[in-house]
């Protein structure tokens, strides 16, 4: 081994070892509740049939000021003050979504530009209800990569403007609603232990929202398909067979990656689509279904949010003590699913940090942010106009 090599290979070898921890989360939902009885004055259905049926009791929907971004950019603030972290400590923002605001700019965009997080890549990712734990498992392999320091990764989704409301096989299954949490490098061993990511492109038809680009774009093919752009379609049945078989697999296959048994599990939070596949799934893997933590009866399925909302409500209802093992699973459109292992635990906020401090600090970069932001337009305007003269 040459000399060089043999210095960096030492250097990397004495490197610490690299963790990533949750250290900060919150969640928001549109202020609209709309129960089973409200939904049932328009859709072919009623109250009885939809809780037996999926345990869903209510979801919320989103007025016409609020959206996927500002769902997302309220969740964020939350989990920023749960970690005490400014948002130009963000090196990376990262939202899951299939309801983005915009096919680009992304929405985790517009939250960096909202955060004033001007040191933070950002991008979406569209997994469905994937989409979180694969957004989590991209920002915890950066951080253990030592190429980031902090994430902030959100699920957010506005469900309720891509549902075909005459649809009452779907319309009464999905609610809206965002969760975000920060990962924080560390040296404190834990954090996100592993993670199983899959998809099978072949069940693409069983759960889809024909986009801009779609192969089914043509009308005559979107009706053949029925399919209907910009609107979701859904063979529930098959569905619902594909969600039970995964969920257990692949909870084993991640708690076997982490080095644990299934017994080993805390507390699963996963994907709130139904409250029969979780229970189906309970059965399959042999635990007490107490151990799945689930809100889909208030909540109703928000897609890629899901899994944040369900965190955020299962860390304030305490049932996630120190040193815990957390599986979260995600199912869903792409046929895509995901699992992973988390040991809880949070690292002690470094001594030189003040949260006072913080929190003023980080008041005055939110309200900086749209006067930074209209700056940036307003000095592109102006060179634009110099160089035109010029
Ligand atoms: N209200 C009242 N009746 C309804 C109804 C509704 N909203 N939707 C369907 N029905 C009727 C059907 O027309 C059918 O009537 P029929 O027997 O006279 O033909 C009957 O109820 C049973 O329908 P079916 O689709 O077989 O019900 P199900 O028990 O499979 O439940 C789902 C339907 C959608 C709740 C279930 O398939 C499911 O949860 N699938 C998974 C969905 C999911 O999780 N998707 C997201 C993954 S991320």
């Amino acid at each position: 081994m040459a000399a060089a090599d043999a210095a960096s290979h030492m250097a990397e070898s004495a490197a610490p070892a690299r963790f990533a921890h949750i250290i900060g989360w919150g969640m928001a939902v549109p202020e609209r509740a709309m129960s089973n009885d409200e939904l049932s004055a328009f859709v072919d259905t009623n109250d009885e049939w939809i809780y037996a049926r999926s345990g869903i009791r209510q979801r919320f929907i989103a007025n016409e000021s609020e959206s996927t971004a500002t769902l997302a950019y309220k969740a964020a603030q939350q989990a920023l003050e749960v970690a005490d972290i400014l948002p130009t400590d963000l090196d990376l923002i990262v939202v899951a979504t299939s309801t983005p605001e915009n096919i680009f700019p992304s929405t985790a965009s517009l939250v960096q530009d909202w955060l004033n997080a001007h040191d933070a890549g950002a991008f979406d990712l569209s997994a469905a209800c994937s989409g979180f734990v694969y957004a989590l498992n991209t920002a915890a392999d950066s951080i253990r990569a030592g190429s980031i320091q902090a994430a902030l990764v959100i699920g957010a989704e506005t469900m309720s403007r891509i549902l075909d409301w005459q649809d009452r096989s779907t319309c009464i299954l999905f609610g809206d609603g965002a969760g975000a949490v920060v990962l924080q490098a560390s040296e404190s061993p834990g954090g996100v232990m592993s993670s199983v990511l899959r998809s099978d492109g072949a069940g693409g038809d069983l759960l889809a929202i024909p986009s801009v680009g779609s192969i089914d774009a043509e009308e005559s093919r979107a009706g053949a398909n029925g399919y209907k752009l910009y609107k979701m379609y859904m063979a529930g049945g098959e569905v619902f067979r594909f969600a039970t078989r995964v969920v257990s697999e692949s909870i084993e296959q991640a708690c076997g990656l982490a080095g644990i048994t299934v017994a080993d599990i805390d507390l699963v939070v996963p994907h709130q689509a139904n409250l029969r596949i979780l229970q189906a799934a309970a059965r399959k893997l042999g635990i007490d279904v107490k151990k799945f933590m689930s809100n889909v009866e208030e909540y109703g399925n928000t897609s890629a949010a899901s899994i944040p909302i369900a965190l955020c409500e299962a860390i304030e209802q305490r049932r996630i003590q120190d040193q815990d093992h957390i599986a979260l699973v995600g199912f869903g459109g792409g046929l895509t699913w995901a699992s992973m292992v988390i040991r809880w635990g949070i690292p002690k906020p470094s001594e030189q940090h003040s949260s006072m401090l913080n929190r003023q600090r980080r008041h005055v970069l939110y309200r900086i942010a749209k006067w930074r932001s209209r700056s940036r337009r307003l000095r592109r305007r102006v060179n634009k106009r110099v160089k035109g003269f010029a």
